[in-house]
């Protein structure tokens, strides 16, 4: 008996010729690439989606079914937060590594350096990536601020944040937020607008000892 064809499905276009099927993987590799996440957390990811590393930690892998569930394209504004060295800026990878293979874009930005980008756009001498910073931003699928609160930020960052924010809940994009906060400091932090956009159960507390301790102390890293 002969093998049945293999066929070559694109989300939201259905079965494709096996050419089409490859330009579009191809763009989804370079929309990942362009997003800018950080090379060491991207190597990670990819090994993942290889088989070749698993995620340690059930509570982790457990955020990471809920996060992956809440980006179905309805839009949500997530916040990562807890200690140093728990996988949150891992996960936010994660996230985009998937969002980027299913055809969409996302970008990765520090805080601090975006709100630089975001200044220098407006002088005279921009750059043209700089000068399209902040349009990118608001059009971008999944859109992670990383950082968030590591300075002292001023009122300009505080307020350019919020309607970021704001302005990509409205247009149902997604949006997740990172910081070292613990719970109670994170809503004074990021300002009353922007945590009631944080949906009920929004908010993810990385609660557990750095991965990037483990083995100190004779201390298991799991569950
Ligand atoms: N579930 C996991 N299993 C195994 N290793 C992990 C897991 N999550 C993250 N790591 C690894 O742990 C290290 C720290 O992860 P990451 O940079 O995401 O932490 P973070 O919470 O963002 O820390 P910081 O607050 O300092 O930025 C990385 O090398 C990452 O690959
Ligand atoms: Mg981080």
């Amino acid at each position: 008996m002969s093998e049945p064809a293999k066929r070559f499905t694109i989300p939201g276009r259905g079965d494709v010729s096996e050419w089409d099927y490859q330009q579009w993987r191809r763009q989804c590799v370079d929309s990942y690439q362009r997003a800018d996440f950080p090379a060491r957390l991207v190597t990670w990811a990819d090994g993942w989606g290889a088989g070749k590393v698993q995620p340690e930690n059930a509570d982790w892998k457990r955020y990471w079914q809920h996060v992956k569930a809440r980006l179905d394209g309805a839009g949500v504004t997530l916040a990562f937060i807890g200690g140093r060295g728990t996988g949150k800026t891992q996960l936010a990878t994660c996230a985009g590594r998937h969002v980027c293979l299913q055809g969409h874009s996302a970008r990765y930005w520090r805080a601090a350096f975006l709100s630089e980008n975001i200044k220098r756009g407006w002088d005279d001498k921009a750059t043209e990536s700089e000068r399209k910073t902040l349009a990118s931003v608001l059009r971008v699928r999944l859109l992670v601020v990383d950082e968030i609160g590591e300075r002292n930020e001023t009122e300009w960052e505080r307020r350019n944040l919020t309607n970021i924010v704001c302005q990509r809940h409205d247009d149902s994009l997604d949006t997740i937020l990172i910081s070292n906060h613990d719970p109670d400091e994170f809503a004074p932090c990021v300002g009353d607008s922007i945590a009631d956009r944080i949906a009920g159960a929004g908010v993810l507390v990385f609660h557990w000892q750095s991965f990037r301790r483990r083995g100190e102390n004779g201390l298991a890293n799991g569950g």
